[in-house]
């Protein structure tokens, strides 16, 4: 099969290079905690730059549709699996650093934990939502699921709100953070109500 000459631009350029950039925030961190730079409490420095990383990917991956339609540039699409894929992987090192740096992979206490303090309830559930969208991103789930695919991958837009209601629930004073989250996931929201809308006249 060969490819035409955007496809191949999309294939050989544009992803491995997204892919790159992509990375950029897991070796900081690597090389943070090789060398001992990740400030005076390198686990919270962890559990904040993978969770944050987790939320921009989310939302990321969420911009892609509305940018296409609003851009045309159809290509943009071929890049929206590996964005969520990038929000799975952050996702995973953020729930990593809390089982291993938090709990010290006592089981019993992370049992107790998760269901304990509702901003970890509400994390943990968007976590666990994310599960089947990893799994189910490959082109056979794709092509094996159908129309099913396209609902269940709905999900993400219940992932991202979880994902910025444990921010919010967990800041003490400075909302600010969580409440430009908050905003650009309301203006995608609505943006795609908007488009329902439309739709649907
Ligand atoms: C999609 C899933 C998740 C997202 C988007 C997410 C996002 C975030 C964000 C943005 C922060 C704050 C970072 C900052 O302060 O700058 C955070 C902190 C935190 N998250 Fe998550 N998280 C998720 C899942 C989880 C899970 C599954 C757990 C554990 C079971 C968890 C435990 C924590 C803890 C312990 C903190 C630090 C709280 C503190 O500073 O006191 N998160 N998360």
């Amino acid at each position: 099969m060969s490819l035409n000459p955007e496809d191949k631009t999309i294939a050989f350029v544009i992803k491995p290079i997204l892919f790159t950039v992509c990375l950029v925030p897991f070796i900081t961190l690597v090389i943070g905690a090789v060398n001992n730079t990740l400030g005076t409490n390198p686990v919270e420095t962890m559990t904040h730059e993978t969770g944050e990383w987790t939320l921009r990917f989310l939302l990321l991956t969420l911009m892609i549709t509305p940018l296409r339609r609003l851009s045309g540039k159809s290509w943009l699409i071929k890049l929206r699996r590996m964005l969520g894929l990038y929000a799975f992987f952050y996702a995973c090192l953020h729930f990593i650093t809390y089982i291993w740096f938090d709990q010290y992979f006592d089981w019993m206490e992370v049992v107790r934990d998760i269901p304990k303090r509702p901003f970890i309830t509400v994390g943990f559930t968007a976590f666990v939502l994310l599960i089947p969208l990893a799994v189910t991103s490959n082109n056979k789930m794709i092509r094996l699921l159908k129309k099913n695919w396209v609902k269940l991958h709905k999900l993400v837009y219940v992932i991202a709100v979880l994902g910025v209601l444990h921010f919010l629930w967990l800041v003490k004073a400075d909302t600010l953070e969580p409440l430009i989250y908050a905003s650009i996931l309301l203006i995608l929201l609505g943006y795609r109500a908007y488009y329902q809308r439309r739709k649907n006249i």
